[in-house]
């Protein structure tokens, strides 16, 4: 057995080059040259095994007493590196308040803003008006009128928020746009094709992809012979006028009360183009809202004849758009208000 494997002649210049290395990439390299799998530290005590036994406590204290030196230098010079980049990075981020009033910098629309916008605009292009409607709603128009029975889920108090407003229990924050549908289905003569964009509110625990107030927008089509192919179409065309044709939509079964039959409709996760990622819980595929066509009980609702006018309705995220248009892992950096994110758009 050759014991050259348990010399290091080279021992004072890696050391040499360990406290020379300019950057935590080149220190991590180091690293993995001089104590990772095929470093000579490794096939050393590979060896040792195969040493006669009474040489073995030897070399093995001389192994030790090598990668001792060398993990305390890589370590040593790790903590150096690090301190002198979070100076470095304390220095760029800086902000001198004498500057600012000097040579003020100017503000920008929000990136929800900008997407609310966007998204108006390719619904203004295929002939929609846009509509708006109130935050803070009563329990008719966000769930009676939308045929939502007392008993159903969504009106739990664990899901809703409700305001100290009225008797108790009749007032909350709207849970999503489609009290809109109705207020628009109130005041406006027929045919309609209107979007509803705003804040919505849920009791949702933050996470990736849920923030507890975001925005959605609503698309409601009153007409006559509309059926459920006009609504894939709307989707399908809206989809790739926002994100482009390389992202696909795909629509699911799913129950809304409002809705008959409904759907749920994905798009293709923009993060990792449907390979699977923390962001879309690995499955390729981003939720972005819900459709269909209008139960006749909401029609009923606001005095609409189902028998004479049909259409469909539609609702998705603003957030989860700008997200997926602009590969933001983390949808919660949107309300963090933090500069060095928001001036990137
Ligand atoms: N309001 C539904 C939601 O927030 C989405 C939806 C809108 C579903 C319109 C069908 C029709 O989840």
């Amino acid at each position: 057995m050759s014991n050259n494997l348990f010399l290091f002649e080279d021992l004072s210049k890696d050391l040499d080059k360990i406290s020379q290395a300019e950057s935590l990439t080149i220190l991590a390299n180091l690293e993995q040259e001089l104590l990772g799998k095929s470093s000579k530290v490794a096939l050393a005590r590979e060896a040792l095994k195969q040493v006669e036994p009474n040489e073995r406590p030897e070399l093995g204290k001389r192994l030790n007493f090598v990668r001792n030196q060398l993990q305390n230098g890589l370590d040593q010079r790790r903590k150096v590196l690090v301190e002198g980049e979070r100076q470095k990075k304390l220095q760029e981020e800086k902000i001198d308040l004498g500057e600012i009033l000097t040579s003020p910098q100017r503000g920008h629309i929000h990136l929800i803003a900008q997407t609310q916008q966007s998204l108006e605009d390719v619904f203004i292009g295929m002939g929609y008006t846009v509509e708006e409607g109130p935050e803070v709603e009563t329990e008719w128009y966000n769930f009676e009128a939308l045929n939502i029975p007392p008993s159903h889920p969504a009106r739990d108090a664990q899901d809703s928020l409700y305001v100290k407003l009225g008797k108790p229990g009749s007032t909350l924050l709207r849970t999503h746009t489609s009290p809109v549908q109705i207020r628009v289905m109130q005041n406006n003569s027929l045919p309609i094709y209107s979007v509803m964009p705003g804040r919505v509110y849920r009791r949702d625990t933050p996470d990736a992809r849920h923030t507890p107030a975001f925005h959605q927008i609503e698309g409601l089509v009153v007409d006559k012979d509309i059926s459920f192919s006009d609504l894939a179409g709307t989707i399908e065309t809206f989809t790739s006028a926002y994100f482009g044709p390389a992202i696909k939509a795909r629509l699911r079964p799913a129950f809304f009360p409002f809705t008959e039959p409904s759907a749920e409709f994905d798009i293709t996760c923009t993060i990792c183009e449907g390979s699977g990622c923390r962001t879309c819980s690995g499955v390729g595929w981003v939720e972005l809202g819900g459709c269909g066509m209008i139960d006749p009980a909401v029609f009923a609702s606001v005095g609409i004849d189902s028998e004479q006018w049909s259409g469909f309705a539609f609702g998705f995220g603003i957030d989860r758009c700008a997200q997926m248009k602009h590969g933001i892992d983390d949808m919660r950096v949107l309300l963090d208000n933090d500069i060095r994110f928001l001036s990137q758009f």
